[in-house]
């Protein structure tokens, strides 16, 4: 059997490099570590072909829209439907997919009242296979590592990627080392990891501290490494961007809000946007703002007291368990997205995150707390005037509400933030009652009440 073209007639395929961010040494190989052999800097895959094949908005917009009714595998995948703007497969076959992507773009009409804002979307990545944004980098990132030919894949994770790695691996036939911050992670995305087959460890430190031992271990042994340093997650993490624009219509929104972790996927969808811009699939850019936890702020520090030069590292602490990092890889290129876009940087605390979560499930879609920092954000900005009340915002919700059950039902329960007068209203706490029917009379009869 012939293989089957992964572009599309007329689309050339996008042969990629390896660029360090810093200095711009172009490579067609990287190293394990997927650091600058200069300067020790990050890589990014970039397209020298683009300049002199550039791919046609026209063409491609069309292309994606007719794949969307093709029933091939990798049409299926709204990761590879665009795969157009994504390093090139020679065989479609190679692509390691669980149909990722294609997530729902919701409105959210009372956040929006509640924020002051008229229009207001959420970009739902917890609606992927595994739960989380995760699996649009994954997807590619653990295709290039089979197709490299490796057994092993590793990451250091604060839950997400290693639920997200080890569903890969699995359905690509590798085998999956997983090393996670132990008490730190939600057992939900423990449970993932255990089930999908990883070799699990929960190593006595912190995120940064797997993550700072996963970079030796790749140096010792032959395992290919997931995080979002590999920079195949970025290409796919991308696809949230270009498909969020065709959801739009490629109307551009004036804002998107994205939580800030280890600043991956705020510098994935800042390269899509940034790259979306220069190939004129789009005339202007939105702006791309980051939010982070108070408890781990590392690059709105990195703002505030270095201009954004040098990273100012912090030990992190947050319920927002997800982003409890204080050390974040990718801040440079999370800085070099807020410049070029102009969008903010800010900071929101355990309360606001709890609130704002509450107010996202309330509308019915739910979301992991680390998510809610998003809406949280957007209430400051909104009050700084950064966000202005006639302008478009989209939230990217990046984990899904089952992710972490026990800060929601801590939440309702009352046992986070006791006595916090304004979180009262929006707890749902769960009622033990007689099984009579007077009993569930009488709670119905109350609850309508308030
Ligand atoms: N939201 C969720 C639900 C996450 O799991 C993460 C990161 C982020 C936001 C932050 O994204 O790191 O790209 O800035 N989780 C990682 C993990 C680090 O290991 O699962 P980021």
């Amino acid at each position: 059997m012939s293989p089957l073209p992964t572009s599309s007639p007329g689309v050339r395929p996008s042969e990629f490099r390896f660029r360090c961010i810093s200095c711009g040494d172009l490579r067609e190989t990287a190293s394990q570590d997927f650091r600058c052999p200069q300067c020790a800097d990050l890589l990014e895959i970039s397209y020298p072909s683009w300049k002199q094949f550039a791919p046609s908005p026209q063409n491609l917009k069309s292309t994606w829209r007719d794949r969307r009714l093709s029933s091939k595998a990798i049409d299926r995948s709204g990761v590879w439907r665009f795969r157009d703007l994504l390093p090139t497969l020679e065989d479609a076959s190679q692509a390691v997919s669980l149909q990722e992507g294609n997530t729902p773009l919701y409105e959210l009409p009372e956040c929006a009242r509640i924020s002051g804002v008229p229009g207001l979307f959420a970009k739902h990545q917890g609606m992927n296979p595994t739960g989380s944004f995760k699996d649009s980098g994954m997807t590619v990132a653990a295709t290039f590592a089979r197709r490299a030919g490796f057994r092993w894949v590793a990451c250091a994770s604060t839950g997400n990627t290693s639920a997200s790695m080890a569903a890969y691996a699995a359905r690509g036939g590798m085998r999956s080392l997983v090393l996670v911050p132990e008490g730190k992670i939600s057992w939900s995305k423990l449970s993932q990891a255990l089930d999908y087959g990883a070799v699990t460890c929960q190593l006595r430190t912190d995120f940064d501290g797997c993550l700072k031992l996963l970079q030796e271990l790749v140096r010792r042994a032959p395992v290919y490494q997931l995080n979002s340093i590999n920079p195949f997650r970025l290409e796919g993490q991308k696809t949230l961007a270009i498909e969020l624009l065709e959801q739009l219509d490629w109307e551009v929104p004036d804002h998107i809000i994205v939580p800030g972790g280890n600043l991956g996927n705020s510098s994935a969808i800042g390269k899509a946007l940034l790259e979306l811009h220069e190939l004129a699939f789009i005339k202007r850019l939105p702006k791309v703002s980051v939010i982070q936890a108070e408890g781990a702020n590392a690059l709105v520090r990195t703002l505030r007291e270095a201009g954004g030069k040098s990273l100012v590292s912090v030990p992190a602490e947050t319920r927002a368990t997800a982003i409890r990092i204080g050390n974040p890889a990718s801040w440079k290129k999370a800085v070099h997205v807020l410049e070029s876009t102009g969008g903010a940087c800010e900071q929101v605390t355990e309360v606001e995150i709890a609130q704002a979560k509450a107010e996202i499930g309330a509308e019915g879609i739910g979301c992991e707390p680390a998510s809610a920092v998003t809406l949280a954000g957007l209430r400051k900005l909104v009050k700084q005037g950064f966000v202005k009340s006639n302008e478009s915002v989209v939230l990217v919700l990046t984990g899904n509400l089952l992710k972490d059950p026990d800060f929601t039902i801590d939440f309702h329960r009352g046992e986070l933030f006791p006595g916090d007068e304004s979180l009262k209203n929006l707890r749902r706490p769960p009622v033990v009652l007689d099984a009579t029917l007077d009993a569930v009379i009488r709670t119905l009869e109350k609850a309508g009440k308030s």
